[in-house]
């Protein structure tokens, strides 16, 4: 490649696979969200998102190219990174629901970036119709990704209370087994119980892992 003409094309083409890799993405996790108003939202930034896409194949239209997606690995990663947490660390309903807000903002922002570039490519070639149509897109990405930030404080407290109220009913189950059997006394009552709340935390998953490969 030696002209800015090709380049554009290559970055339309990284943005439609972008896309609609983001299409199938954003179905998935509209299913993990337990929040109406964000699910509400994803599923409103799905719809827009097939607009994305009619708008790029338009914008290939306009430089006289046939629309062809060309594989965008910083989408892939960003997605495998979701998708890797998810086997990795087995989290809990909440604590994915907490980990898809940096998810979410990771999306939007790749394709801030990707439709800022390409942008700035069109204007330097003077393809107007371009522009207008990436800028509408930029738009919609912009606005996604403050609906996110807004919206995380809230879920991050729900989240937290939710951990915190579960650690607590744990505690308070353990307290009652250990008044039953023979007491040591206060020892046993702060740090050491807590130790072994995570302790328990793990024997149970150690004990789901085995389940599962058995
Ligand atoms: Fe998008
Ligand atoms: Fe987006």
């Amino acid at each position: 490649m030696n002209n800015l003409r090709e380049l554009l094309k290559h970055e339309l083409g990284d943005l439609l696979f972008a896309e609609k890799t983001i299409l199938k993405a954003t179905k998935k996790m509209a299913r993990e969200v337990s929040d109406p108003a964000m699910r509400e939202r994803l599923e409103a930034h799905h719809g827009e998102t097939e607009g994305q896409i009619q708008n790029l194949e338009r914008a290939f239209e306009a430089i006289g190219e046939r629309a062809r997606a060309q594989k965008c690995p910083g989408i892939l990663g960003i997605v495998k990174e979701h998708d890797e947490f998810k086997s990795d660390e087995e989290p809990s309903k909440p604590m994915l629901e907490a980990f898809d807000l940096g998810s979410g903002l990771r999306v939007e922002h790749y394709e801030i970036a990707a439709y800022r570039s390409a942008t700035a490519v069109a204007k330097a070639l003077g393809e107007r119709e371009v522009v207008e149509l990436l800028q509408e897109n930029l738009a919609q990405e912009i606005a996604m990704a403050k609906f996110i930030e807004a919206a995380s404080a809230a879920t991050l407290r729900m989240v937290h209370a939710a951990a915190q109220a579960e650690e607590n009913e744990e505690g308070g189950a353990r307290r009652g087994a250990s008044k039953r059997g023979a007491s040591k006394g206060g020892a046993s009552k702060g740090g050491a119980s807590k130790r072994g709340g995570s302790k328990g935390g793990a024997k149970r998953a150690a004990s789901k892992r085995t389940a599962r490969a058995g």
